[in-house]
């Protein structure tokens, strides 16, 4: 066999043809269909975003006034799904909530499995549309409170930190919603979108797409690091620790949580926009953590930044999050809530174009062939 080349991690790889979005790794840029991440978080909003990504335009009055009807139709919960939300309670994390009720949402649906296009489309927008209501709803339940219905006077965003913190926003807040929903809408071929299209290229169903991508951005190493972002910069605690603790770490090789990007080699644009708003909400609510913060960001970048290592999303992220009365727990629910309106224009339009994907493994096992040895025999 010719020798082949091994790409771990799929490094590099160009695995699809997309027209969605593109994240520019060397110079910081983001663009979802053209339009530049800064652009679409001074002018638009997520509804707006999330119609951009599934269908490649911004849309015409008509066109946005029937998508924001479309959503808000779909968005209270079924009784048997708040009960799931309700018997899960506090038992596990609040990823693996979400994972289970996405799943259990195709119980509910007879049409899970017609593939049809136009199908998975509409169970992507009931999706699109039922997430902050269920992730509102784990987090209500999880703190040991009530689930509130959605206020169908309400924006998505605004919507979403209503059911989630029991109060309605106020017009800063609603906005720092909102731009955390568009800035988490799409990335790339990220690992969870990866995963969503490896589901959905075996013509299995949105659903299991979805619930695969939910399994994915479960990780640390993913959408995981925003929730242990926060809580390292709150172990350090006071910004005079901040040199110590993280030699320590580092001496030990350990990963500093919200640094460094597989795509991006200098900071990243998202990063910048919500530091803006971390800072917003130190002013208000105490400096402490923001302090400590910046200081750990000075001396990783003095330390890694040559080496391309800088803040990432998740760095402020969860700090913003904190601030506006999210639990610790519900950071990665929150970008998933983001990030489903990319999941599923991706999937879609993998599957205009399916292709299975099926790559291969370098074996580096035994040669063989071995001799069998019945059981008795072995010592
Ligand atoms: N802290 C300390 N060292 C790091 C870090 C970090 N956060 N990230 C990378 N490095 C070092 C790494 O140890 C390696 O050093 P060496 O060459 O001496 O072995 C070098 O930088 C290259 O790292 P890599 O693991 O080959 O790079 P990667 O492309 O696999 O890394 C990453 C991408 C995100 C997995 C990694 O930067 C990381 O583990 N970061 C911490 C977790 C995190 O913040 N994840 C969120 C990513 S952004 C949101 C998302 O996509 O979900």
């Amino acid at each position: 066999e010719a020798k082949e080349e091994l790409r771990r991690g799929l490094e590099g790889v160009l695995a699809a043809e997309t027209r969605i979005g593109y994240v520019n790794g060397s110079d910081g840029k983001l663009f979802y269909r053209g339009y530049e991440i800064n652009s679409l978080v001074e002018q638009s909003n997520y509804e707006e975003v999330s119609y951009l990504l599934l269908y490649g335009h911004l849309p015409k009055r008509g066109e946005y006034e029937e998508y924001v009807k479309r959503l808000r139709e779909e968005m209270p919960l079924p009784d048997e799904v708040l009960s799931l939300i309700k018997n899960i309670g506090g038992r596990t994390h609040p990823m693996s909530a979400l994972r289970t009720v996405i799943s259990y949402l195709s119980v509910l649906d007879s049409m899970e499995s017609d593939s049809s296009t136009k199908n998975q489309e509409r169970i992507g927008i009931s999706l699109i549309a039922r997430m902050p209501s269920i992730v509102g709803a784990i987090h209500r339940v999880y703190s040991g409170k009530e689930i509130i219905k959605p206020d169908p006077e309400l924006g998505y965003a605004s919507n979403f930190f209503y059911m989630s913190t029991g109060a309605r926003p106020d017009p800063v807040e609603s906005k720092i919603m909102d731009t955390a929903l568009i800035i988490h809408a799409d990335h790339g071929m990220n690992a969870s979108t990866f995963s969503a299209l490896v589901t959905i290229s075996t013509m299995a169903d949105m659903y299991s797409a979805i619930t695969s991508a939910i399994g994915t951005l479960k990780g640390p190493l993913h959408g995981g690091a925003n929730e242990r972002a926060l809580k390292m910069i709150q172990s350090v605690g006071r910004p005079e620790n901040a040199e110590k603790v993280l030699k320590v770490m580092t001496d030990k090789g350990e990963r500093v949580m919200g640094f460094g990007h597989r795509v991006y080699k200098v900071y990243d644009p998202r990063a910048k926009i919500l530091k803006r708003y971390a800072e917003y909400f130190a002013e208000r609510k105490g400096n402490e953590t923001f302090k400590t913060a910046q200081i750990i960001e000075e001396l990783m970048i003095n330390k890694y930044g040559e080496r391309g290592i800088f803040p990432n999303v998740d760095f402020y992220s969860g700090m913003i999050y904190d601030a506006m009365g999210f639990r610790t727990e519900i950071f990665t629910p929150i970008f998933a809530t983001g990030r489903i309106s990319g999941w599923v224009a991706r999937a879609l339009e993998y599957s205009t174009e399916n292709r299975l994907f099926r790559p291969k493994a370098l074996y580096v096992g035994e040669k063989g062939p071995r001799k069998y040895i019945p059981i008795q025999d072995r010592d």
